[in-house]
């Protein structure tokens, strides 16, 4: 089985239980709402945008957005609107699937979910298309949603998505621009949209707005713990576990956390391999491996983990709004277990 593929959807078992996962088993009998919602929204009568929604969807994922819209609603309200709920969920990661089929264009990947890329499968043309398919959808979908407070957050938080990834593009290859803006980065590609999932799902139950603001931070600090274990993972984790290739980070000029402190860390003749290594697309996976292995070494990889740690407590300490329950405890795992992640 590809190990990736976490969860299954309704049809399947998920492997997210074994792990001890215990945000997605409460999550999971929506998710599964929100799984059968998502094979409907993305039908098309146009053959190749259908099957490029569906290779990706159909190749797993963890569904960590969907489920933080449905934790926090129902976190503030057991009671919320299920149906607005599971159409906001499937939106949002509508709008995920979109920014990896374009992210992967970008990125020049090809490995994602344990799979082959859209763009390594149908090239470049229609992988930019496919991803503005589901774009489109997400955005059909929120239309049906009567809240003009959630199609403001959503709307914006795609504006600042794609902020996030020009912001980081233009920073490719130069050091000084990764050490200025690495925050600005994956708070715009990553942590804004987590905010913004939580706050729409306590919009949604119909929170106090000192309740929207607190999961909304919660989400964020959520957001940048998971980017940054994403950077780990990019150099210490497992291809096979994590269903896409590491070290494409440094090969495409991407200076994340860790390298940023390694910097500080190694001698000067690995200082210099790293900088020359910064964007060199010529250089071989097992340079990479090489480089990979002395920002571990000097401890890099140890402390960046340890800021992770660091936004999981700020995470944390947003959820005191909230009363005890079952979904309260579920958010409370889901920040603890995404600092923790091989997958
Ligand atoms: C990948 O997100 C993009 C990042 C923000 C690092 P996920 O790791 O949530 O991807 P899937 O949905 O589980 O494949
Ligand atoms: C996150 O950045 C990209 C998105 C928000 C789509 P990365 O480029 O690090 O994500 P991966 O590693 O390709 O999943
Ligand atoms: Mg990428
Ligand atoms: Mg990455």
């Amino acid at each position: 089985m590809n190990a990736h593929a976490l969860y299954k959807g309704c049809s399947g078992s998920f492997d997210g239980a074994q792990d001890g996962s215990a945000w997605l088993v409460s999550a999971m009998p929506y998710l599964d709402k929100v799984e059968r919602k998502l094979g409907e929204t993305v039908a098309s009568e146009v053959d190749t945008a259908f099957d490029i929604s569906m290779h990706l969807f159909s190749a797993g994922g963890k569904r960590i957005r969907p489920a933080l819209a449905i934790l926090c609603a129902l976190a503030t309200d057991p009671m919320a609107d299920i149906e607005r709920i599971i159409n906001f969920a499937t939106a949002s990661e509508l709008v995920h699937m979109a920014s990896l089929v374009h992210d992967d264009v970008v990125d020049e990947t090809s490995e994602r979910r344990g799979t082959i890329t859209a763009n390594a499968k149908w090239g470049n043309k229609m992988s930019v298309l496919g991803g503005d398919y589901l774009l489109a959808k997400a955005f059909a979908l929120l239309s049906l949603e009567h809240n003009n407070e959630i199609i403001r957050v959503l709307s914006n938080t795609a504006v600042t998505m794609t902020e996030g990834e020009i912001l980081q593009a233009s920073s490719e290859g130069s050091i000084e621009a990764w050490q200025e803006n690495y925050w600005r980065i994956i708070k715009g590609k990553t942590a804004a949209f987590m905010g913004a999932c939580c706050e729409c799902g306590a919009i949604i139950a119909e929170a106090p707005a000192a309740t929207c603001a607190a999961l909304c931070e919660y989400g964020l600090q959520v957001g940048f713990a998971f980017q940054i274990t994403d950077d780990l993972l990019d150099i210490a984790g497992d291809p096979a576990l994590i269903g896409k290739e590491i070290g494409t980070d440094l090969m495409h000029g991407k200076f994340t956390l860790p390298a940023l402190i390694a910097l500080e860390y190694l001698d000067p003749q690995d200082r210099r391999l790293l900088l020359g290594s910064l964007g060199n697309s010529q250089i071989t996976r097992d340079e990479v491996r090489g480089i990979a292995d002395k920002v571990i070494a000097c401890g890099a990889l140890e402390q960046a983990r340890q800021v992770t740690v660091d936004c999981a407590e700020k995470a944390l300490a947003q959820l005191s709004c909230l009363a005890d329950s079952e979904y309260k405890s579920a958010l409370v795992n889901l920040a603890e277990s995404v600092i923790n992640r091989s997958v």
